[in-house]
């Protein structure tokens, strides 16, 4: 018995495969390489290439594998890019779950883990955030996740479809080989642009408005390691192998930094400076996300290893500075 892992060539979805072998599980991979990498495959995993949009394909590897749950990364996830291009993250989030769940029904696969995102709350009222607080998503890509988490629970409602949902915070860091990391082309996330002012790729790193409602006038947010994300979806699937009923868990560390700290531990962690320049505000940010991660503690038994910013971080710089263009071997 395998476990199906869509969009294991991305970067939460690579990690997870990573943990999931290193426990002794059978892995199944399916990615389109659309912005995944073949170099983040685990040798150890059967690899399927095509889209989760395509029934016939879907079928196929249901037909060719024996599995026995799916954790679900194929999703576009860019914030800016969801608000210049919303049909897309529709398309690929919202149709390709769609499909992909129909496939799950007809070959009767009824256990299903996938990424949801902190987007799916937009503007807190609360800090922490806890799972029971209002979504009111400020941008097409939380919408789009929204709306799969519903498309399951209507679907659990109509053909006993169990899912759990994991909602995560700033994803952040590396596996501790050294081997896999982020490589998000183009880049939008803080650590890994900040990475590249020591890399000499980029001459500083620009913080997002230093005019918000906080300590130093940056933006909050709750920086969790990968490989502890990757944990959750092994606890998640176990949960559901169990009999659990479908779920939604908030995963975070439950500490704030601010941009302003961040740049600073990435100093530590690099020994080296990092040029900063206050540019406006980027619309959409929230100024304060926090999650409470009591639940998936309680429930899932979920232990996050990597809380400390200085280690998340020198982890990610160990990946960066080894890859410093990514996967690819030189600068295209
Ligand atoms: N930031 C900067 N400068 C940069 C890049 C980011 O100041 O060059 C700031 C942002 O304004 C934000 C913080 O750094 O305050 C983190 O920004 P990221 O882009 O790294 O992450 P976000 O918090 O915007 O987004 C993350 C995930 C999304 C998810 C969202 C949930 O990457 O997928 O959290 O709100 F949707």
């Amino acid at each position: 018995m395998a476990i199906l892992v869509l969009g294991g060539a991305g970067y939460i979805g690579s990690h997870t495969v990573y943990e999931l072998i290193d426990k002794g599980a059978d892995v199944v991979v399916v990615d389109n390489l659309e912005t995944g990498h073949i170099e983040a495959v685990h040798p150890k995993a059967r690899f399927y290439k095509g889209d989760i949009r395509s029934r016939g394909f879907i079928d196929s590897v249901f037909e060719n594998e024996e599995i026995h749950a799916v954790i679900h990364f194929a999703a576009n996830s860019l914030v800016g890019e969801s608000m210049v291009d919303p049909l897309k993250y529709y398309d690929n989030n919202v149709y390709g779950t769609k499909v992909l769940l129909e496939s799950m029904i007809a070959h009767d696969v009824k256990k299903i883990v996938f990424s949801s995102t902190a987007a799916t709350y937009g503007e807190p009222e609360n800090i922490p955030i806890l799972e029971d607080d209002k979504t009111c998503p400020t941008n097409a890509y939380g919408e789009t996740k929204l709306a799969m988490e519903k498309m399951m629970k209507w679907t659990d409602i109509a053909h006993g479809l169990k899912y759990v949902a994991l909602r995560y915070f700033n994803a952040c860091g590396a596996h501790e080989s050294g081997c896999i990391g982020e490589a998000h082309s183009p880049e939008t996330h803080l650590i890994p642009l900040i990475l590249q002012v020591p890399l000499g790729q980029r001459e500083f790193i620009s913080i997002f408005g230093d005019d918000y409602d906080t300590k130093d006038g940056t933006c909050i947010r709750d920086y969790i390691h990968v490989t502890d994300l990757a944990q959750a979806h092994i606890l998640a699937v176990k949960y559901l192998l169990d009999g659990g009923e479908s779920n939604t868990f908030n995963l975070g560390n439950g500490v704030g930094f601010t941009v302003k700290e961040v740049i600073e531990t990435a100093k530590k962690a690099t020994g080296l400076d990092i040029a900063q320049r206050i540019t406006p505000r980027r619309a959409g940010d929230p100024a304060r996300l926090i999650a409470s991660s009591d639940k998936a503690k309680e429930v899932l038994g979920w232990n996050p290893q990597h809380a400390d910013l200085e280690e998340i971080i020198s982890s990610a710089w160990k990946w960066h500075s080894t890859h410093p263009h990514g996967f690819k071997k030189q600068e295209a």
